[in-house]
């Protein structure tokens, strides 16, 4: 019987629909990327309300180390007909964790997905001409509009061809997580018994210095154009 070791760690929720007023609109070309792919980098955006909500997922996730989680800004991505994304990491700028949420993905939209690493290994010897290893290069998820998947920063992930008229949406970003230093190590992302009301004040380190009309935790490095 075939067995699969090493599996890809990411986490796939259904979180609903969520309102970015009219931010789509104001998306443009970025004229640093090399690509049609429009953006809402540079624009500014209140993402506290985003932020809250894809937060409480982030708090489901498995921790073994106290600590805190740093949201940088997100943005959203608009791919009309003819868009794409090249493979690519999200790793500079030292996050752990990275997200795509997928606000408008009409059916056969371009497909994100995940690069396995180890494909060309199988191919390099010609086993995978010669055996049936039920193996695949790319693993495309099977999300729908509402989705949100987290995965590992370092994963390389793309975007394949976007062939429709309707627009394929998306809003991704990065997240840093901050241990604390006391070696706790209970699972205590998600409570702040300093302050009430839980989940937003939870981020306060990034919540706070976005309402103060600051970032932190921007990728300033060669921008690519993200999923
Ligand atoms: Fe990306």
């Amino acid at each position: 019987m075939i067995q699969f070791c090493f599996p890809t760690v990411y986490w796939h929720f259904s979180i609903g629909q969520i309102d970015f007023d009219n931010l789509g609109n104001k998306c443009l070309i970025n004229t640093e990327w090399n690509c049609k792919v429009k953006t809402s980098r540079g624009v500014e955006y209140k993402w506290n309300q985003f932020l809250q909500t894809i937060q409480p997922y982030f708090l489901q996730l498995p921790y073994k180390k106290q600590g805190s989680l740093n949201f940088s800004e997100p943005w959203m991505n608009i791919y009309e007909k003819g868009c794409y994304q090249e493979p690519h990491h999200h790793i500079s700028g030292g996050h752990q964790l990275s997200y795509c949420y997928f606000s408008k993905l009409p059916e056969g939209s371009g497909k994100f997905g995940f690069w396995n690493e180890q494909f060309r290994n199988y191919c390099s010897n010609e086993l995978y001409d010669i055996m049936n290893l039920d193996t695949v290069e790319w693993g495309f998820p099977d999300v729908k509009a509402g989705d949100l998947l987290i995965f590992p920063s370092f994963l390389i992930h793309q975007v394949t061809y976007h062939s429709l008229d309707e627009s394929r949406v998306t809003v991704s970003g990065n997240v840093k997580m901050i241990v604390n230093d006391d070696g706790g190590d209970t699972f205590r992302y998600g409570v702040n018994d300093s302050v009430p009301g839980g989940l937003a004040e939870y981020c306060e380190i990034d919540l706070l210095e976005i309402s103060k009309g600051g970032v932190v935790g921007i990728n300033s490095t060669k921008p690519y154009c993200g999923s």
